[in-house]
C-alpha cells in the first residue's frame, strides 16, 4: 500500500504563513513554503479547513464547503498550492468536516425560515414532557449538547460549539450532499481526505440518555451505521480513485471499531487517527485538568494499538501533535534541559512504527508551548469556555489558568516560526496568536546549525529506504521497563530494534541476542552506544538522558526470541 511508506506533514493554515500582513496565515503563504515543504521529504499536506466561516471553532463551523475564505486567499490560489505541491510529488489532503455544518451554513439558514426539507438535515427533537431537553448528552466544549431551534420549541443537536449543527446522515440527501462535497474536491485534483469526529455520524433515529453515571459518548459514538455511512461515501466518491489516501479522526474510539474502518477489505478508510496515548496525562481521564504523564499507560496504549490494529488488519495513523493538542515535547519529555533530545527522541517512536507517520508544524523544528501569563492571550473557545467551567467549579483564577496554559488548544496553534524576530516570520504584521519562543527556536536556526530538523528529515527518508520500517510486523518489547519504550520490526529477515528513552536520567535495558552484532540505524546521539558486556558478552546498551536508539540487524532466520 502506498500509504505505507508515506508521511504527511500538517499545516495549519491560520498559523502558518501570511502573505499579506494582517496577522492571519493564507494558502499563498502556504505555496511560498512549498519548498521547504517539500525539502522535509513528505509526501502529502494535511490543510486544516480553510473554507468560509464565521471561524467560532477557528474554521471547523464551516458556512460553504466549496469555497475558499476571502481571508485564506481564493479557489486560484488553492488550485495554484495543487500544483505547486504536485510538482515535487506531493498531494494534498483536505479535511472535511461533515459532521456539521455552521449554523450560518445556507442549509441550516433555510431550515431556521421553516423549509421542511432543510430541517431534516440536522437533528431536530422537541423538548420531554416536563420540559427537559431531548437527552442528556453534554457538548465536547461544555454546556448541555442542545440549543432552542429558533422559536419552534424544538432542539437541534450539537456535539461541539453552540454553532455547530449536527448533520442527519441518516437522511439520504445529506449522504448525498456530503458525497457531492468531496466530489467536488476531487474535481480540483484532490486526492486526500482527513475526515473530522467521522466516528460520531451514526446517530440513532431514537436518541437515547445516558445511563446516570455513564458517559454519554457511549450513546452516539462508533455506531454501526457510521460503516455503511463510510463505505457508501468510499463508493460515490473518493473511492474511485485508485491512491487517494484517507483518514478518519475517531474520538473515543476503540481498536475493534478502528480495525473495522481501516481494514483494506471493507473500503472504508485507510487509517484512523486514535486519541488514547494522548490521555495518559488527564487525570481520571478528564481534559480539564493537570498530572505528570502515566509512561506506563502510555508505553500500554500505544502497545495494544499497534498488536490490536496489526491483529485486524487495520493501519494507525502516528502522531504526537496537531492542531487540538498541547506539544508533546511539553508533555512527555524535557524541553528545558533537553529539547533537542526530547524532540527526536519522541520522533523515532513514532517513525519507526507500523502506520503512517503525520508531523505537525513546527514539530520538527522542536516548538514548544507558548509561556502566556494571562487568560487574555488564549482565544480558543474551547479553552475559554473550561476556564470559565473551572472557575464555576470553584477553582481559582490561578489554578484554573494553570490547566488552561497545560492544555490549550492554542499551543499547538501559535504561529510557525520561520525565523527570529517580532512576526517570527509568519507575519510583517500582528500576528493573530503571539509566537512562543522565535528568537530561541526557527526553521532558520535550525536550517543553520540545528540537529532537531535533519533527524526529522532522516527518519521521514529511512520509512522510504526500509521496507521493515513501512511493511514490517510490529512485536512488542521489554514491556515492564521502567524507563524506555522499545519495540521490534521484522520483514523479510530484516530485524529492527527500538529503544526510546523517556528520561532525563540514564538507564540501561537488556538486547535480544540477535542484535547484539546489529548496526545503529539512526540515534539522537552522535557516539557509538555503550554496551554492557557480562561474561564476556554484550547484554544490555546504556541510554543516555532521552535517548533513542534503533539497532538493525538482517538474519534470513527467523530469531528464536520473536514469540510468533
Ligand atoms: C475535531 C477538530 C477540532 C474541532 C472539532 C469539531 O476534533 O480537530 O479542531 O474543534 O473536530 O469540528
Amino acid at each position: 500500500m502506498s500509504f505505507h511508506d508515506s508521511v504527511v506533514y500538517q499545516v495549519y493554515p491560520r498559523s502558518f504563513r501570511d502573505s499579506t500582513g494582517n496577522g492571519v496565515g493564507d494558502l499563498r503563504g502556504v505555496i511560498e513554503k512549498v519548498p521547504y515543504i517539500a525539502s522535509l521529504g513528505v509526501d502529502h499536506v494535511w490543510l486544516n479547513p480553510f473554507f468560509p466561516s464565521p471561524g467560532r471553532d477557528n474554521g471547523y463551523d464551516v458556512s460553504d464547503y466549496r469555497a475558499v475564505d476571502p481571508a485564506m486567499g481564493t479557489m486560484e490560489d488553492f488550485e495554484e498550492l495543487v500544483e505547486a505541491l504536485g510538482g515535487h510529488g506531493i498531494g494534498v489532503m483536505v479535511d472535511m468536516v461533515l459532521n456539521h455544518t455552521s449554523t450560518e451554513h445556507e442549509w441550516f439558514r433555510r431550515a431556521l425560515e421553516g423549509d421542511k426539507h432543510y430541517q431534516d438535515y440536522y437533528i431536530l427533537r422537541p423538548a420531554r414532557a416536563d420540559g427537559a431537553l431531548p437527552t442528556n448528552w453534554v457538548s465536547k466544549f461544555g454546556g448541555p449538547a442542545w440549543a432552542p431551534f429558533g422559536d419552534t420549541g424544538l432542539y437541534y443537536l450539537h456535539l461541539y460549539d453552540l454553532t455547530q449543527a449536527d448533520l442527519n446522515w441518516r437522511n439520504p440527501a445529506v449522504r448525498a450532499e456530503v458525497a457531492d462535497i468531496v466530489n467536488f474536491w476531487r474535481g480540483k485534483g484532490v486526492r486526500g481526505f482527513r475526515f473530522d469526529v467521522i466516528n460520531v455520524i451514526g446517530k440513532s433515529e431514537v436518541l437515547l440518555d445516558a445511563p446516570p453515571g455513564t458517559d454519554d459518548r457511549a450513546m452516539y459514538t462508533d455506531g454501526p451505521d457510521v460503516h455503511t455511512y463510510l463505505r457508501e461515501l468510499a463508493a460515490a466518491s473518493f473511492g474511485r480513485d485508485p491512491g487517494t489516501v484517507t483518514v478518519g479522526e475517531m474520538s473515543s474510539t476503540s481498536i475493534e471499531a478502528c480495525v473495522g474502518y481501516s481494514d483494506p477489505a471493507n473500503h472504508e478508510l485507510d487509517m484512523v487517527f486514535s486519541f488514547h496515548h494522548l490521555k495518559v496525562d488527564y487525570a481520571e481521564g478528564q481534559k480539564w485538568t493537570t498530572m505528570d504523564f502515566d509512561l506506563p499507560a502510555l508505553k500500554r496504549v500505544l502497545n495494544d494499538w499497534a498488536v490490536g490494529m496489526q491483529a485486524g488488519g487495520g493501519w494507525n495513523a502516528l502522531f504526537w501533535n496537531n492542531h487540538d493538542q498541547p506539544r508533546a515535547l511539553n508533555r512527555f519529555a524535557d524541553p528545558g534541559r533537553y529539547r533537542v533530545e526530547s524532540a527526536t527522541m519522541l520522533a523515532t517512536v513514532i517513525h519507526l512504527m507500523r502506520g503512517t507517520p503525520y508531523v505537525y508544524m513546527g514539530e520538527e523544528i522542536g516548538m514548544t508551548d507558548p509561556a502566556y501569563t494571562s487568560i487574555g492571550d488564549y482565544v480558543d473557545v474551547e479553552a475559554l469556555n473550561a476556564y470559565q467551567e473551572l472557575l464555576t467549579q470553584g477553582l481559582t483564577q490561578e489554578e484554573a489558568f494553570d490547566v488552561v496554559r497545560a492544555k490549550a488548544r492554542d499551543n499547538a496553534r501559535t504561529p510557525m516560526q520561520w525565523e527570529p524576530g517580532p512576526g517570527a516570520g509568519f507575519t510583517r504584521g500582528t500576528p493573530w496568536l503571539r509566537p512562543a519562543n522565535q528568537d530561541q527556536v526557527s526553521v532558520e536556526a535550525e536550517e543553520r546549525q540545528g540537529r532537531i530538523l535533519p533527524y526529522y528529515r532522516r527518519l521521514i527518508a529511512l520509512r522510504k529506504q526500509y521496507p521493515v520500517v513501512s511493511e514490517g510486523s510490529y512485536e512488542p518489547y521489554a514491556l515492564d521497563h521502567p524507563d524506555v519504550l522499545a519495540y521490534q520490526r521484522h520483514h523479510e529477515g530484516q530485524h529492527l530494534l527500538v529503544l526510546c528513552s523517556f528520561r532525563a536520567y540514564e538507564t540501561t535495558i537488556e538486547v535480544p541476542a540477535d542484535f547484539q552484532d546489529s548496526r545503529v540505524l539512526v540515534s539522537n546521539y552522535d557516539d557509538e552506544p555503550t554496551w554492557l558486556a557480562s561474561d564476556g558478552a554484550d547484554v544490555a546498551v546504556r541510554l543516555r538522558p532521552y535517548q533513542a536508539l534503533a539497532l538493525l540487524v538482517s538474519c534470513p532466520v527467523r530469531s528464536s526470541l520473536q514469540t510468533d
